[in-house]
């Protein structure tokens, strides 16, 4: 299938005034294009499961502000909700009725959060979860694993998945290495040495923290046996576990990945769509861990803008809309599409295959099934990646601009979407040819 030239003297023009006075041109790495080449386009408005640029061009959208719209973009119920909650301000610093009704909306759907904090972001969930971790347990150390991303708080910028893969070392630059002395990371999926790793430090370790299912190193489905050991040793050792579900929780389902695996952690990092598009991170868990938060315990954590009724609001028209049926009706058509997909992909013997989790996916450049980090990197490809991502932007697809990350597909996304989508892969592959050495 041929691809279209889109127009970008908008976007180009935009985009050479926000690098005089934005780091890059953008707020956040990845979105600057650097892994995909080309230059980052201005989105104008969003409707749905498509966005549109300040040149006139549409997009059906599978990046989704990574992962939050699960309801697409401009859902009708989270505006009217938004909207209705703006007439009265924007933020009190106080306590409001929709931060308790989002608080119990969590807390009844997730039986593991008996009590939740709300904060601005999933980084700012997992920095506060990891303090209060070390201050229940007066240990330090804390066990992770490679390809993991977790924000970007200074602890764990240790073999970070996401957009920090491409850095020389594994850390960010700006770390005192006494911030990364206490992570220990070791391979996902990799029993013996999680075993190794927890017996030899199980009395300094505060916690441990995992995605449930990584989607920062593409998407990496746990083995149970691994989940189950986790939970198990961490559980004897009095080791907190921290589920990191800022992309997975409410994805899949209204319980989050945790009642996929029958697992419960500790504690639970939030974020994405629990804000309905807007600012959010959460993390809860425990009563008795979460007690030893400020005010009641000595764990101290605050927020001037924590719990921002708008946000709040976003947040509990989009939970309300996550019934049964939408997650059928996105699980199904997602279903379809990565099995055809790969049926294509394995009938003409394409060494590629989707990895997914129901409506989280990503693509390997290899027939193999990816485990952990090291065989997400051998299934990624800096040659393929970028025409793919650039043969799909043209035909009105917007994937995320960098290799090793997720796409995501809402309700709004139709089989007829996902039909035009697998169309241009396939076509695509037919017409690839690869660089010569
Ligand atoms: C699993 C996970 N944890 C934490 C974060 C950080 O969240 P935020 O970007 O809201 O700080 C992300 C962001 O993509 C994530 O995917």
């Amino acid at each position: 299938m041929a691809s279209k030239m889109i127009k970008t003297n908008n976007s180009k023009k935009e985009f050479s005034r926000a690098q005089k006075v934005l780091v890059g041109g953008v707020n956040s790495p990845v979105r600057a294009f650097k892994s995909v080449g080309g230059q980052a386009l201005i989105i104008d408005r969003g409707l749905d499961s498509k966005f549109y640029d300040i040149d006139g061009n549409a997009y059906t959208d599978y990046c989704l502000s990574w992962g939050a719209l699960i309801l697409g973009h401009a859902h009708k119920e989270v505006m009217a909700a938004v909207n209705k909650t703006l007439k009265n301000g924007t933020s009190y610093g106080t306590t409001t009725k929709l931060e308790i009704d989002l608080a119990e909306t969590i807390t009844k759907h997730v039986p593991s959060i008996d009590l939740i904090r709300f904060v601005n972001s999933g980084t700012e969930a997992v920095m506060s979860a990891i303090r209060l971790a070390r201050g229940f347990t007066n240990r330090n150390k804390v066990l992770k694993f490679d390809g993991c991303y977790h924000g970007h708080c200074d602890d764990l910028l240790t073999s970070a998945g996401s957009g920090v893969t491409f850095l020389a070392s594994s850390s960010s630059k700006g770390v005192p290495p006494g911030h990364v002395q206490n992570t220990l990371s070791i391979p996902y999926n990799d029993i013996q040495e999680l075993i190794t790793a927890i017996d030899r430090h199980r009395k300094d370790l505060a916690c441990v923290i995992l995605e449930p299912v990584c989607g920062n190193m593409g998407v990496v489905l746990p083995k149970i046996e691994f989940l189950r050991t986790i939970r198990d040793l961490t559980r004897r050792y009095g080791i907190v576990l921290i589920f990191d579900e800022v992309m997975t929780g409410f994805r899949t389902n209204i319980s989050c990945s945790q009642s996929d695996w029958g697992i419960q952690p500790d504690l639970t990092c939030l974020g994405k769509i629990i804000g309905g598009g807007f600012p959010i991170g959460a993390y809860g868990g425990r009563r008795d861990i979460m007690q030893c938060l400020a005010p009641l315990g000595d764990v101290y954590q605050a927020g001037t803008f924590a719990g921002n009724p708008v946000v709040m609001a976003a947040g509990l028209a989009t939970l309300k809309n996550l019934n049964a049926s939408v997650y059928k009706q996105i699980n199904q058509v997602s279903a379809k599409f990565a099995q055809e997909t790969n049926e294509y992909f394995k009938e003409y013997n394409i060494p590629a295959h989707l990895s997914t989790y129901k409506s989280m996916m990503s693509l390997r450049f290899r027939k193999e099934i990816v485990i952990d980090y090291s065989s997400a990197q051998v299934a990624s490809s800096h040659e393929i990646y970028p025409k793919l991502f650039h043969h799909l932007l043209n035909n009105g697809i917007y994937w995320p601009p960098a290799d090793l990350e997720a796409f995501f597909i809402s309700s709004k996304h139709t089989q007829k979407d996902l039909n035009t989508l697998k169309d241009h892969i396939i076509g695509f592959f037919q017409s690839y040819k690869p660089n010569k050495k």
